[in-house]
Protein backbone atom coordinates (compact mmCIF):
# COMPACT_ATOMS: atom_id res chain seq x y z
CA UNK A 1 0.00 0.00 0.00
CA UNK A 2 1.21 3.59 -0.51
CA UNK A 3 2.43 5.65 2.23
CA UNK A 4 -0.16 8.60 3.19
CA UNK A 5 -1.85 9.49 6.83
CA UNK A 6 -3.74 6.67 8.60
CA UNK A 7 -6.15 8.09 10.84
CA UNK A 8 -6.30 5.84 13.85
CA UNK A 9 -10.18 6.27 15.59
CA UNK A 10 -10.75 3.90 18.34
CA UNK A 11 -14.75 4.28 19.36
CA UNK A 12 -14.91 3.47 23.02
CA UNK A 13 -11.02 4.87 23.21
CA UNK A 14 -11.57 4.92 26.69
CA UNK A 15 -12.93 2.02 27.79
CA UNK A 16 -11.63 -1.10 29.19
CA UNK A 17 -10.07 -3.01 26.12
CA UNK A 18 -8.60 0.26 24.85
CA UNK A 19 -6.82 0.83 28.03
CA UNK A 20 -5.76 -2.68 28.16
CA UNK A 21 -4.70 -3.57 24.88
CA UNK A 22 -5.57 -1.17 22.06
CA UNK A 23 -3.65 1.73 22.79
CA UNK A 24 -0.68 -0.44 23.48
CA UNK A 25 -0.71 -2.40 20.37
CA UNK A 26 -1.25 1.14 18.16
CA UNK A 27 1.55 2.36 19.86
CA UNK A 28 3.87 -0.68 18.44
CA UNK A 29 2.35 0.38 15.65
CA UNK A 30 3.51 3.51 15.25
CA UNK A 31 7.03 2.18 16.48
CA UNK A 32 6.95 -0.04 13.33
CA UNK A 33 5.67 2.55 10.76
CA UNK A 34 7.82 5.67 12.62
CA UNK A 35 10.08 5.49 9.38
CA UNK A 36 7.97 4.06 6.65
CA UNK A 37 6.94 7.57 5.58
CA UNK A 38 3.19 6.89 7.04
CA UNK A 39 2.00 9.34 8.92
CA UNK A 40 -0.74 9.45 12.00
CA UNK A 41 -3.22 10.63 13.97
CA UNK A 42 -5.07 8.84 16.63
CA UNK A 43 -8.17 10.03 18.04
CA UNK A 44 -9.76 8.20 21.33
CA UNK A 45 -13.82 8.78 20.55
CA UNK A 46 -16.60 8.28 23.06
CA UNK A 47 -20.18 9.36 24.48
CA UNK A 48 -18.46 11.42 27.64
CA UNK A 49 -17.80 15.26 26.69
CA UNK A 50 -14.29 16.06 25.41
CA UNK A 51 -13.74 18.13 28.36
CA UNK A 52 -14.14 15.26 31.23
CA UNK A 53 -12.68 12.60 28.56
CA UNK A 54 -9.67 14.09 27.79
CA UNK A 55 -7.83 13.71 30.52
CA UNK A 56 -8.75 10.47 31.44
CA UNK A 57 -7.40 9.45 27.88
CA UNK A 58 -4.04 11.05 28.28
CA UNK A 59 -4.11 9.24 31.49
CA UNK A 60 -4.00 6.04 29.34
CA UNK A 61 -1.67 6.71 26.55
CA UNK A 62 0.57 7.62 28.95
CA UNK A 63 0.79 4.29 30.37
CA UNK A 64 1.81 2.70 26.97
CA UNK A 65 5.76 1.08 27.04
CA UNK A 66 8.13 0.29 24.45
CA UNK A 67 9.54 -3.54 23.66
CA UNK A 68 13.07 -4.31 25.56
CA UNK A 69 15.34 -3.30 21.85
CA UNK A 70 14.32 -0.03 22.28
CA UNK A 71 16.20 2.33 24.66
CA UNK A 72 15.06 4.47 27.23
CA UNK A 73 15.69 7.61 25.80
CA UNK A 74 14.24 6.47 22.32
CA UNK A 75 11.00 5.31 23.95
CA UNK A 76 10.56 8.76 25.79
CA UNK A 77 10.81 10.77 22.43
CA UNK A 78 8.31 8.35 20.81
CA UNK A 79 6.50 8.43 23.20
CA UNK A 80 6.10 12.02 23.62
CA UNK A 81 5.25 11.85 20.15
CA UNK A 82 2.46 9.61 19.92
CA UNK A 83 0.73 11.65 22.73
CA UNK A 84 1.18 14.94 20.18
CA UNK A 85 -0.48 12.93 17.75
CA UNK A 86 -3.52 11.72 19.89
CA UNK A 87 -6.69 13.72 20.92
CA UNK A 88 -10.15 12.65 22.29
CA UNK A 89 -13.14 13.77 20.66
CA UNK A 90 -17.11 12.88 21.42
CA UNK A 91 -18.40 10.55 18.65
CA UNK A 92 -22.40 10.68 20.04
CA UNK A 93 -24.87 12.46 17.07
CA UNK A 94 -24.34 12.67 13.45
CA UNK A 95 -22.54 15.83 13.54
CA UNK A 96 -19.42 14.57 15.64
CA UNK A 97 -18.93 12.36 13.27
CA UNK A 98 -19.07 14.76 10.37
CA UNK A 99 -16.74 17.35 12.45
CA UNK A 100 -14.60 13.98 12.68
CA UNK A 101 -14.00 14.09 9.37
CA UNK A 102 -13.72 17.69 9.04
CA UNK A 103 -10.88 17.49 10.91
CA UNK A 104 -9.50 14.54 9.42
CA UNK A 105 -9.45 16.53 5.89
CA UNK A 106 -8.11 19.85 7.41
CA UNK A 107 -5.38 17.91 8.64
CA UNK A 108 -4.77 16.52 5.80
CA UNK A 109 -4.34 19.44 3.81
CA UNK A 110 -1.56 21.42 6.42
CA UNK A 111 0.19 18.53 5.94
CA UNK A 112 -0.23 18.29 2.59
CA UNK A 113 -0.06 14.69 2.69
CA UNK A 114 -1.97 12.40 0.61
CA UNK A 115 -4.37 10.04 2.84
CA UNK A 116 -3.41 6.15 3.29
CA UNK A 117 -6.29 5.39 5.11
CA UNK A 118 -9.00 5.48 7.88
CA UNK A 119 -8.96 3.18 10.43
CA UNK A 120 -11.88 2.66 13.03
CA UNK A 121 -11.41 -0.02 15.73
CA UNK A 122 -15.17 -0.10 17.65
CA UNK A 123 -14.53 -1.06 20.79
CA UNK A 124 -18.45 -0.07 21.74
CA UNK A 125 -20.94 -2.81 22.79
CA UNK A 126 -22.22 -4.77 19.74
CA UNK A 127 -26.06 -3.18 19.62
CA UNK A 128 -24.14 -0.19 18.77
CA UNK A 129 -22.17 -1.52 15.56
CA UNK A 130 -25.12 -0.53 12.86
CA UNK A 131 -25.39 2.69 14.08
CA UNK A 132 -21.76 3.71 13.97
CA UNK A 133 -21.40 1.99 10.85
CA UNK A 134 -24.04 4.14 8.91
CA UNK A 135 -22.41 7.12 10.73
CA UNK A 136 -18.90 5.80 9.33
CA UNK A 137 -20.24 5.18 6.18
CA UNK A 138 -22.84 8.36 5.47
CA UNK A 139 -20.15 10.96 6.77
CA UNK A 140 -16.04 9.67 7.32
CA UNK A 141 -15.87 7.90 4.48
CA UNK A 142 -12.06 8.68 2.59
CA UNK A 143 -11.83 9.98 -1.26
CA UNK A 144 -11.29 7.66 -3.34
CA UNK A 145 -7.79 5.75 -3.65
CA UNK A 146 -7.46 5.41 -0.02
CA UNK A 147 -9.23 2.16 2.39
CA UNK A 148 -11.43 2.19 5.02
CA UNK A 149 -11.04 -0.59 7.40
CA UNK A 150 -13.65 -0.54 10.24
CA UNK A 151 -12.53 -3.18 13.27
CA UNK A 152 -15.65 -4.80 15.19
CA UNK A 153 -15.15 -7.13 18.72
CA UNK A 154 -17.80 -10.58 19.68
CA UNK A 155 -19.69 -10.79 20.37
CA UNK A 156 -21.53 -11.07 16.11
CA UNK A 157 -24.67 -12.30 17.44
CA UNK A 158 -26.38 -14.05 19.59
CA UNK A 159 -27.42 -17.42 17.59
CA UNK A 160 -27.65 -17.51 14.08
CA UNK A 161 -30.48 -15.75 13.37
CA UNK A 162 -29.45 -12.25 15.03
CA UNK A 163 -25.75 -12.80 13.52
CA UNK A 164 -27.51 -12.92 10.41
CA UNK A 165 -30.00 -9.38 11.25
CA UNK A 166 -26.02 -7.58 12.34
CA UNK A 167 -24.15 -8.74 9.11
CA UNK A 168 -26.74 -7.62 6.88
CA UNK A 169 -27.06 -4.21 8.93
CA UNK A 170 -23.09 -3.98 8.77
CA UNK A 171 -23.66 -4.77 4.80
CA UNK A 172 -25.63 -1.65 4.35
CA UNK A 173 -22.51 0.31 5.20
CA UNK A 174 -19.42 -1.56 4.94
CA UNK A 175 -17.87 -3.57 1.88
CA UNK A 176 -17.16 -6.86 3.10
CA UNK A 177 -13.70 -5.71 2.24
CA UNK A 178 -13.48 -3.17 4.53
CA UNK A 179 -14.92 -5.13 7.44
CA UNK A 180 -12.46 -6.61 10.06
CA UNK A 181 -14.18 -8.65 12.89
CA UNK A 182 -11.35 -9.90 15.64
CA UNK A 183 -10.97 -12.85 17.30
CA UNK A 184 -8.15 -12.14 19.34
CA UNK A 185 -6.88 -15.80 19.86
CA UNK A 186 -6.26 -15.87 16.03
CA UNK A 187 -3.27 -13.11 17.61
CA UNK A 188 -2.16 -15.43 19.68
CA UNK A 189 1.19 -16.75 18.84
CA UNK A 190 1.24 -20.21 19.14
CA UNK A 191 -2.47 -19.95 17.22
CA UNK A 192 -1.01 -17.72 14.22
CA UNK A 193 1.46 -20.57 13.89
CA UNK A 194 -0.37 -23.89 13.72
CA UNK A 195 -0.67 -23.55 9.74
CA UNK A 196 2.99 -22.68 9.42
CA UNK A 197 3.75 -25.72 11.54
CA UNK A 198 1.56 -27.97 9.64
CA UNK A 199 2.78 -26.88 6.15
CA UNK A 200 6.82 -27.10 7.87
CA UNK A 201 6.13 -30.18 8.70
CA UNK A 202 3.65 -31.50 5.79
CA UNK A 203 6.04 -34.07 4.89
CA UNK A 204 5.87 -36.24 8.60
CA UNK A 205 2.41 -35.11 9.14
CA UNK A 206 0.39 -35.80 6.05
CA UNK A 207 0.27 -39.55 6.58
CA UNK A 208 -0.95 -39.63 10.02
CA UNK A 209 -2.79 -36.34 10.12
CA UNK A 210 -6.44 -38.74 9.33
CA UNK A 211 -8.84 -40.56 11.50
CA UNK A 212 -6.34 -43.93 11.22
CA UNK A 213 -3.70 -42.55 13.43
CA UNK A 214 -5.14 -39.37 15.71
CA UNK A 215 -7.04 -40.77 18.44
CA UNK A 216 -8.60 -37.43 19.52
CA UNK A 217 -8.01 -33.67 19.58
CA UNK A 218 -8.48 -31.65 22.69
CA UNK A 219 -9.19 -27.60 22.41
CA UNK A 220 -8.76 -26.48 25.87
CA UNK A 221 -9.17 -22.76 27.54
CA UNK A 222 -9.32 -23.50 31.68
CA UNK A 223 -10.21 -20.32 33.82
CA UNK A 224 -9.84 -19.92 37.27
CA UNK A 225 -11.75 -16.44 37.25
CA UNK A 226 -15.65 -16.35 37.60
CA UNK A 227 -17.30 -13.62 35.79
CA UNK A 228 -18.13 -11.43 38.88
CA UNK A 229 -18.78 -7.73 37.03
CA UNK A 230 -19.71 -8.99 33.71
CA UNK A 231 -22.94 -10.74 34.77
CA UNK A 232 -25.16 -8.67 32.77
CA UNK A 233 -23.21 -9.66 29.42
CA UNK A 234 -22.44 -12.99 30.51
CA UNK A 235 -26.18 -14.25 31.91
CA UNK A 236 -27.15 -13.89 28.18
CA UNK A 237 -23.99 -15.56 26.61
CA UNK A 238 -22.60 -18.23 28.60
CA UNK A 239 -19.58 -20.13 27.81
CA UNK A 240 -20.74 -21.51 24.66
CA UNK A 241 -21.37 -18.53 23.06
CA UNK A 242 -18.57 -16.57 24.62
CA UNK A 243 -15.62 -19.33 24.00
CA UNK A 244 -16.65 -22.05 22.13
CA UNK A 245 -18.05 -20.40 18.79
CA UNK A 246 -15.70 -18.69 18.36
CA UNK A 247 -11.94 -18.78 20.11
CA UNK A 248 -12.27 -22.86 20.27
CA UNK A 249 -13.89 -23.04 16.96
CA UNK A 250 -11.22 -20.66 15.00
CA UNK A 251 -8.61 -23.04 16.55
CA UNK A 252 -10.41 -26.12 15.43
CA UNK A 253 -10.94 -25.01 11.92
CA UNK A 254 -6.82 -24.24 12.15
CA UNK A 255 -5.97 -28.06 13.26
CA UNK A 256 -8.22 -29.68 10.38
CA UNK A 257 -8.32 -27.23 7.65
CA UNK A 258 -6.96 -28.43 4.34
CA UNK A 259 -3.47 -26.50 4.19
CA UNK A 260 -3.36 -23.64 2.14
CA UNK A 261 -0.55 -23.03 -0.70
CA UNK A 262 -0.07 -19.22 1.05
CA UNK A 263 -0.93 -18.80 4.44
CA UNK A 264 -0.83 -15.55 3.29
CA UNK A 265 -3.93 -15.76 1.16
CA UNK A 266 -6.86 -15.00 3.04
CA UNK A 267 -9.29 -16.30 0.33
CA UNK A 268 -7.69 -19.60 0.47
CA UNK A 269 -7.32 -19.27 4.45
CA UNK A 270 -10.66 -18.32 4.51
CA UNK A 271 -12.42 -20.73 2.26
CA UNK A 272 -9.96 -23.78 3.38
CA UNK A 273 -12.16 -22.87 7.28
CA UNK A 274 -15.24 -22.50 5.44
CA UNK A 275 -15.03 -25.73 4.07
CA UNK A 276 -14.16 -27.43 7.70
CA UNK A 277 -16.97 -25.56 9.22
CA UNK A 278 -19.24 -26.52 6.20
CA UNK A 279 -18.42 -30.58 6.95
CA UNK A 280 -18.62 -30.37 10.66
CA UNK A 281 -21.78 -33.06 11.78
CA UNK A 282 -24.15 -31.41 13.59
CA UNK A 283 -23.89 -30.96 16.81
CA UNK A 284 -26.63 -32.24 19.27
CA UNK A 285 -27.61 -32.76 22.67
CA UNK A 286 -26.33 -35.68 23.88
CA UNK A 287 -22.54 -34.63 22.87
CA UNK A 288 -22.36 -31.77 25.31
CA UNK A 289 -21.81 -31.69 28.90
CA UNK A 290 -22.54 -28.04 30.52
CA UNK A 291 -21.74 -27.02 34.26
CA UNK A 292 -22.36 -23.89 36.26
CA UNK A 293 -19.71 -22.99 39.10
CA UNK A 294 -21.65 -23.02 42.20
CA UNK A 295 -21.44 -19.21 43.06
CA UNK A 296 -22.98 -18.27 40.57
CA UNK A 297 -26.37 -18.37 40.84
CA UNK A 298 -25.87 -15.69 44.10
CA UNK A 299 -24.06 -13.42 41.76
CA UNK A 300 -26.71 -13.39 39.01
CA UNK A 301 -28.93 -12.53 41.73
CA UNK A 302 -26.91 -9.87 43.40
CA UNK A 303 -25.58 -8.13 40.01
CA UNK A 304 -29.22 -8.58 37.92
CA UNK A 305 -31.24 -8.08 41.27
CA UNK A 306 -33.09 -10.68 41.27
CA UNK A 307 -34.90 -12.04 43.93
CA UNK A 308 -33.39 -15.35 45.77
CA UNK A 309 -35.62 -17.88 43.87
CA UNK A 310 -34.08 -16.56 39.91
CA UNK A 311 -32.30 -19.43 38.44
CA UNK A 312 -30.15 -18.55 35.42
CA UNK A 313 -29.83 -21.81 33.03
CA UNK A 314 -26.33 -20.34 31.78
CA UNK A 315 -23.23 -22.69 31.35
CA UNK A 316 -20.25 -21.10 32.80
CA UNK A 317 -18.57 -24.88 31.78
CA UNK A 318 -19.02 -26.81 28.41
CA UNK A 319 -17.19 -29.60 26.93
CA UNK A 320 -18.78 -30.63 23.67
CA UNK A 321 -18.13 -33.81 21.34
CA UNK A 322 -17.51 -32.24 17.65
CA UNK A 323 -17.35 -34.24 14.33
CA UNK A 324 -15.87 -33.91 11.07
CA UNK A 325 -17.81 -35.70 8.22
CA UNK A 326 -14.89 -36.17 5.39
CA UNK A 327 -12.96 -39.02 4.68
CA UNK A 328 -9.73 -37.79 6.46
CA UNK A 329 -11.36 -37.15 9.48
CA UNK A 330 -14.66 -39.10 10.39
CA UNK A 331 -15.40 -40.46 13.61
CA UNK A 332 -12.16 -38.82 15.07
CA UNK A 333 -13.16 -37.18 18.36
CA UNK A 334 -12.43 -33.40 18.83
CA UNK A 335 -13.17 -32.44 22.26
CA UNK A 336 -13.94 -28.66 22.83
CA UNK A 337 -13.59 -27.72 26.68
CA UNK A 338 -13.93 -24.56 28.53
CA UNK A 339 -14.77 -22.83 31.90
CA UNK A 340 -14.58 -20.19 34.05
CA UNK A 341 -13.55 -21.37 38.21
CA UNK A 342 -11.82 -24.31 37.28
CA UNK A 343 -8.60 -25.93 38.64
CA UNK A 344 -6.28 -24.10 36.53
CA UNK A 345 -5.59 -21.09 33.95
CA UNK A 346 -4.36 -23.18 30.86
CA UNK A 347 -4.79 -22.76 26.63
CA UNK A 348 -4.10 -25.82 24.48
CA UNK A 349 -4.98 -27.42 21.35
CA UNK A 350 -3.66 -31.06 21.87
CA UNK A 351 -3.40 -33.83 19.07
CA UNK A 352 -3.16 -37.48 20.66
CA UNK A 353 -1.82 -40.41 18.56
CA UNK A 354 -3.24 -43.74 18.90
CA UNK A 355 0.00 -45.98 19.88
CA UNK A 356 -0.12 -48.29 17.08
CA UNK A 357 2.41 -45.75 14.86
CA UNK A 358 6.20 -45.03 16.37
CA UNK A 359 6.70 -47.23 19.27
CA UNK A 360 9.90 -47.43 20.35
CA UNK A 361 12.04 -50.86 20.41
CA UNK A 362 14.42 -50.94 23.14
CA UNK A 363 16.10 -54.46 23.95
CA UNK A 364 13.30 -56.14 22.90
CA UNK A 365 10.71 -54.23 24.79
CA UNK A 366 8.45 -52.02 23.09
CA UNK A 367 8.09 -48.86 24.78
CA UNK A 368 4.54 -46.89 23.89
CA UNK A 369 4.45 -43.44 25.51
CA UNK A 370 1.62 -41.19 24.64
CA UNK A 371 2.41 -39.08 21.17
CA UNK A 372 0.74 -35.88 20.82
CA UNK A 373 1.84 -32.10 19.71
CA UNK A 374 0.39 -29.66 21.99
CA UNK A 375 0.11 -26.34 20.64
CA UNK A 376 0.37 -24.83 24.24
CA UNK A 377 -1.31 -21.12 24.19
CA UNK A 378 0.41 -19.82 27.44
CA UNK A 379 0.05 -20.24 31.22
CA UNK A 380 -0.56 -23.68 32.80
CA UNK A 381 2.27 -25.55 34.46
CA UNK A 382 4.61 -24.11 31.42
CA UNK A 383 3.65 -20.70 31.71
CA UNK A 384 4.97 -19.46 28.54
CA UNK A 385 3.70 -20.04 24.85
CA UNK A 386 4.93 -22.93 23.08
CA UNK A 387 4.23 -26.06 20.23
CA UNK A 388 5.58 -29.29 21.57
CA UNK A 389 6.01 -32.56 20.08
CA UNK A 390 6.64 -35.80 21.75
CA UNK A 391 10.23 -36.87 20.91
CA UNK A 392 9.05 -40.72 20.21
CA UNK A 393 6.97 -38.63 17.46
CA UNK A 394 9.74 -36.98 15.18
CA UNK A 395 11.59 -33.80 15.65
CA UNK A 396 9.62 -30.96 13.94
CA UNK A 397 11.44 -28.44 11.67
CA UNK A 398 11.60 -24.72 13.28
CA UNK A 399 8.16 -22.90 13.00
CA UNK A 400 10.04 -19.72 11.93
CA UNK A 401 13.18 -17.77 12.67
CA UNK A 402 11.49 -15.93 15.67
CA UNK A 403 11.12 -18.90 17.17
CA UNK A 404 14.06 -21.10 19.15
CA UNK A 405 14.23 -24.51 20.31
CA UNK A 406 14.11 -24.85 24.29
CA UNK A 407 16.29 -27.38 25.50
CA UNK A 408 16.69 -26.93 29.23
CA UNK A 409 14.41 -28.65 31.31
CA UNK A 410 12.70 -27.54 33.99
CA UNK A 411 11.36 -29.86 36.32
CA UNK A 412 8.36 -29.32 35.22
CA UNK A 413 5.20 -31.73 33.87
CA UNK A 414 2.70 -31.70 31.09
CA UNK A 415 0.03 -33.67 31.28
CA UNK A 416 1.39 -35.95 33.69
CA UNK A 417 4.76 -36.37 30.98
CA UNK A 418 7.75 -34.76 32.03
CA UNK A 419 8.87 -32.13 29.50
CA UNK A 420 11.95 -33.69 29.04
CA UNK A 421 9.53 -36.12 26.88
CA UNK A 422 9.07 -33.04 24.15
CA UNK A 423 10.40 -31.24 21.22
CA UNK A 424 10.14 -27.56 22.56
CA UNK A 425 9.49 -24.19 20.34
CA UNK A 426 8.66 -20.93 22.02
CA UNK A 427 9.00 -17.63 20.61
CA UNK A 428 11.83 -15.60 20.69
CA UNK A 429 9.67 -12.72 22.18
CA UNK A 430 6.53 -12.78 23.75
CA UNK A 431 3.70 -10.84 22.24
CA UNK A 432 0.68 -9.56 22.73
CA UNK A 433 -2.27 -10.74 20.26
CA UNK A 434 -4.24 -7.57 19.70
CA UNK A 435 -0.55 -5.49 18.56
CA UNK A 436 -0.19 -8.64 16.04
CA UNK A 437 -3.79 -8.37 14.67
CA UNK A 438 -3.41 -4.08 14.92
CA UNK A 439 -0.44 -4.67 12.73
CA UNK A 440 -2.62 -7.01 10.56
CA UNK A 441 -5.27 -4.36 10.03
CA UNK A 442 -2.74 -1.74 9.31
CA UNK A 443 -1.21 -4.12 6.45
CA UNK A 444 -5.01 -5.04 4.98
CA UNK A 445 -4.14 -8.90 5.64
CA UNK A 446 -7.61 -9.97 6.32
CA UNK A 447 -6.46 -13.84 7.09
CA UNK A 448 -6.51 -13.88 10.42
CA UNK A 449 -9.85 -12.16 10.69
CA UNK A 450 -13.16 -13.52 10.50
CA UNK A 451 -15.54 -13.16 7.22
CA UNK A 452 -19.08 -13.00 7.25
CA UNK A 453 -19.13 -16.12 5.67
CA UNK A 454 -17.77 -18.17 8.26
CA UNK A 455 -19.26 -16.10 11.14
CA UNK A 456 -22.71 -17.75 9.67
CA UNK A 457 -21.24 -21.01 9.05
CA UNK A 458 -20.02 -20.93 12.70
CA UNK A 459 -23.29 -20.09 14.13
CA UNK A 460 -24.74 -22.28 12.34
CA UNK A 461 -22.92 -25.36 13.70
CA UNK A 462 -23.86 -23.78 17.04
CA UNK A 463 -27.14 -22.51 17.08
CA UNK A 464 -28.78 -25.94 17.15
CA UNK A 465 -27.12 -27.27 19.93
CA UNK A 466 -27.64 -23.77 22.19
CA UNK A 467 -31.33 -24.19 21.30
CA UNK A 468 -31.87 -27.88 22.44
CA UNK A 469 -29.30 -26.58 25.64
CA UNK A 470 -31.63 -23.78 26.45
CA UNK A 471 -33.93 -25.64 28.76
CA UNK A 472 -31.19 -28.13 30.18
CA UNK A 473 -29.90 -27.24 33.59
CA UNK A 474 -26.32 -27.19 33.83
CA UNK A 475 -25.06 -29.17 36.32
CA UNK A 476 -23.58 -27.26 39.47
CA UNK A 477 -19.54 -27.51 40.29
CA UNK A 478 -18.33 -26.37 43.33
CA UNK A 479 -15.46 -24.68 41.11
CA UNK A 480 -11.44 -23.81 42.00
CA UNK A 481 -9.40 -26.01 42.73
CA UNK A 482 -10.33 -27.42 46.48
CA UNK A 483 -13.38 -29.96 45.88
CA UNK A 484 -12.64 -32.57 43.59
CA UNK A 485 -14.27 -34.96 45.40
CA UNK A 486 -17.59 -33.21 45.25
CA UNK A 487 -17.26 -32.39 41.10
CA UNK A 488 -16.36 -35.72 40.89
CA UNK A 489 -19.90 -37.24 42.14
CA UNK A 490 -21.70 -34.19 40.30
CA UNK A 491 -19.80 -34.73 37.07
CA UNK A 492 -18.25 -38.27 36.55
CA UNK A 493 -19.04 -40.50 34.06
CA UNK A 494 -21.04 -38.51 31.45
CA UNK A 495 -20.01 -40.45 28.57
CA UNK A 496 -20.60 -39.08 24.90
CA UNK A 497 -21.46 -41.39 22.51
CA UNK A 498 -20.98 -40.99 18.81
CA UNK A 499 -20.86 -44.18 16.12
CA UNK A 500 -20.80 -46.82 19.02
CA UNK A 501 -17.50 -45.39 20.62
CA UNK A 502 -17.55 -43.84 23.76
CA UNK A 503 -16.00 -40.88 24.67
CA UNK A 504 -15.37 -40.13 28.59
CA UNK A 505 -15.69 -36.00 28.89
CA UNK A 506 -13.65 -36.24 31.73
CA UNK A 507 -14.18 -34.27 35.04
CA UNK A 508 -10.10 -33.92 35.46
CA UNK A 509 -10.97 -30.04 34.20
CA UNK A 510 -13.05 -29.03 37.09
CA UNK A 511 -10.96 -29.20 39.74
CA UNK A 512 -8.19 -31.03 41.87
C1 LIG B 1 -12.78 -13.51 25.85
C2 LIG B 1 -13.94 -13.96 26.69
O1 LIG B 1 -13.15 -13.42 24.52
O2 LIG B 1 -11.70 -14.44 25.98
C3 LIG B 1 -13.52 -14.11 28.14
O3 LIG B 1 -14.99 -13.02 26.60
C4 LIG B 1 -12.31 -15.02 28.25
O4 LIG B 1 -14.58 -14.62 28.93
C5 LIG B 1 -11.21 -14.56 27.29
O5 LIG B 1 -11.86 -14.96 29.59
C6 LIG B 1 -10.05 -15.54 27.28
O6 LIG B 1 -8.99 -14.99 26.56
P1 LIG B 1 -7.49 -15.19 27.04
O7 LIG B 1 -6.68 -14.49 26.01
O8 LIG B 1 -7.39 -14.56 28.38
O9 LIG B 1 -7.27 -16.67 27.08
Amino acid sequence: QRPGHVSVVIVGGTGDLAKKYLWQGFFQLYINQVSSGNTFSFYGGGQSPTEKATPVLFEILKAVSCSKDVSQERCALLKDQFLRLAQYRQLKSLEDYQDLAKHIEQQLQEEGMTEAGRLFYLSVPAFAYADIAEKINSSCRPKSGAWLRVVLEKPFGHDYGSAQVLASQLRSSLTEEEMYRIDHYLGKQVVSKMLPFRIQNKKLLDPIWNKHHIERVEIVLKETLDVKGRIAFYDQYGVIRDVLQNHLTEVMTLLTMRLPKNVSRSEEVLGNKLQILSSMLPLGKNQAVIGQYQTYKAEVQQELNKTKDHVSHTPTFAAVLAQIDDAQYEGMPILLISGKMLDERVGYARVLFKNDIFCVQNHNNVHCKPKQIVFYFGHGSLQYPAILVSKNLFKPALVDSEWKEVTEHKDVNVFGLPISDFYIQTPMEQKEAYAELISHIFLGQKNSFISTENLLASWDLWTPLLSSLASTFPRIYPGGADNADVLDIHLKGKDVSYNNEVVIISTDHLGG
